[in-house]
């Protein structure tokens, strides 16, 4: 059966989003936005485009609220969101973040020049859809309208998040609102899942996977005590595990980055070991078939997450009798990694490459 047949039109039609500019999103996503604000999208309360960058996302959006037959009344119903310059993100400095933006969308920012113009261009005549909300988000408020759809792809720290749950999280419709999460299928920012699970009883999963991107459904109304709980977000070590697992399990199928982000967890609660272990055992046989291109795409977290584990165990205490001269001289590509500054020693190097031999020593 097509996917068209099963109700998911996006993940192989590509129709609908032709002339969409350059940006963030695959396909599938791009598509997913464009089929919410075509066919699903009711009227009965905007439409939230966090995160515009440059347009993507809005024009799919947009273009998809343009073609929408039932809804009358379009203008200003689409809200695009963006500082509409250089932003950063946890581990990314300005530096690097700027040479991306030039290398891959061709734009100057370094010295924080405005995007706007780009937004505004890419968007043509469906600008009139939107109205634009320039500026850090953290300053803004949201009037309290119902919201209909919220794209979510402004989340690169926890804060905004905190802050976009109190803001938005209040105005969803019940049995209608979709909730759109471009970060989902991700392996840096557990923050996200983490307080998005804590509300499940209130969502069900629309759809799973589109590229990056996982849609949920509001189907009851959150009570105000549990979006706050979720938005200050003071879960303990063990909730925000216990709660990243209870994701994993609704996502069956669809799990591999939610586990590399537990491993990624564990790491950074100062479990290491752990989180060496489930990134050897889930991704060795993740079980979960990828494209060459999903694989190359998840390689490069997998690495950090190996790598950043491996150096937290490199203590000299673990070093069970490692000969670190006999090592290099088996591994002269070791040496050329740790002048590049990637690993810090020989028994680093070996705990990355060898890490069920060092695992089954302890
Ligand atoms: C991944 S990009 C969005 C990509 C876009 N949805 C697309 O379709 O290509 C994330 C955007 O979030 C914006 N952003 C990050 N933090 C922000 C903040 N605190 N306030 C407003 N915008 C922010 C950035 O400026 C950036 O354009």
């Amino acid at each position: 059966m097509s996917e068209t047949a099963t109700g998911r039109p996006w993940l192989t039609d590509f129709s609908g989003i032709k002339g969409a500019p350059s940006g963030m999103l695959g396909g599938q996503e791009a598509s997913l936005l464009y089929h919410l604000a075509r066919d699903h999208y009711q009227g009965y309360g905007d439409i939230i485009d966090a995160g515009a960058f440059l347009g993507c996302s809005a024009y799919c959006l947009a273009k998809g609220l343009d073609e929408n037959l039932r809804v009358g009344s379009k203008s200003g119903r689409l809200h695009s969101y963006d500082l509409f310059h250089l932003w950063t993100e946890p581990g990314v400095s300005h530096d690097d973040m700027s040479d991306f933006l030039k290398r891959s969308y061709g734009i100057e920012t370094a010295g924080q020049e405005s995007t706007f113009h780009i937004f505004s261009q890419n968007l043509g005549a469906l600008a009139r859809h939107v109205r634009i909300h320039q500026g850090d988000i953290l300053q803004e408020q949201w009037p309290g309208r119902p919201i209909e759809i919220l794209f979510i792809d402004i989340c690169k720290t926890q804060p905004v998040w905190q802050h976009v749950i109190r803001m938005f999280f209040k105005s969803l419709i019940p049995g209608v609102s979709l909730v759109v999460h471009q970060d989902w299928h991700h392996a840096s920012l557990p923050y996200l899942p983490i307080a998005q699970e804590y509300m499940s009883d209130y969502f069900e999963i629309f759809e799973p996977k589109a590229n990056d991107s996982a849609a949920f459904r509001l189907i009851d109304r959150i009570p105000d005590n549990v979006i706050e709980a979720a938005a200050a977000y003071r879960f303990t070590d063990q909730e925000q595990v216990a709660l990243l697992d209870r994701a994993i399990r609704r996502f069956e199928g669809n799990s591999r980055f939610l586990k590399l982000l537990k491993a990624e967890l564990l790491r950074r609660q100062g479990r290491a070991r752990e989180a060496l272990e489930l990134v050897e055992d889930t991704y060795a046989n993740h079980g979960e078939p990828m494209t060459p291109d999903e694989a190359n795409y998840f390689s490069g977290p997998v690495d950090g997450t190996a790598t950043a584990a491996a150096r937290d165990l490199a203590r000299p205490g673990n070093t069970i009798g490692f000969d670190a001269s006999k090592y290099l001289a088996q591994r002269p590509e070791a040496a050329e990694a740790i002048a590049s500054g990637k690993f810090d020693s020989a028994f680093h190097h070996y705990i990355r490459f060898n890490a069920r031999d060092f695992l089954s020593r302890q």
